[in-house]
């Protein structure tokens, strides 16, 4: 595994020891690789009132916005569950506003083995507000 994988792949793993998740007992956690080439990371964090709930893989983009990047280079998320683990539609949403379609997203299982696609692959027909963007 590339060192950069290796190094998203524990970053993701951190934050889904982090993650906040009493109602489902689904904890998630996800690293970006910026196109800076620094990492971010979030977790899911959950809410009483359950549609507030924000996954791992939008806290980690909106961490790396703030910081100051825009551009994915790639996606890792990981559950706790033997099962490959892709973005739900919301998140692939959010990864398309910040991801080329060339960008890699790393779907993992808890063991640590992952399945890749582009973001292409994960969400044809992007809808974009304005045009190029
Ligand atoms: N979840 C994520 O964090 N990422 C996904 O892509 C799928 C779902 C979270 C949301 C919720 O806290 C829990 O997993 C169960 O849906």
């Amino acid at each position: 595994m590339a060192d950069k994988k290796k190094e998203l792949l524990a970053a993701a793993r951190r934050a889904r020891d982090k993650a906040y998740a009493p109602h489902s007992n689904f904890p998630v956690g996800a690293a970006v690789l910026g196109s800076n080439g620094r990492i971010y990371s979030g977790c899911n964090v959950e809410n009483s009132s359950l549609g507030l709930t924000c996954c791992a893989e939008r806290n980690a983009i909106f961490a790396m916005v703030a910081a100051g990047e825009r551009e994915i280079r790639e996606i890792l998320v990981i559950g706790d569950i033997e099962d490959f683990l892709p973005p739900c539609g919301a998140c692939r949403q959010v990864i398309a506003e910040f991801a080329p379609p060339s960008a890699v997203i790393h779907m993992c299982n808890k063991a640590g083995a992952c399945r890749d696609a582009t973001v292409a692959e994960l969400m044809p027909f992007t809808f974009h507000l304005k045009k190029g963007s």
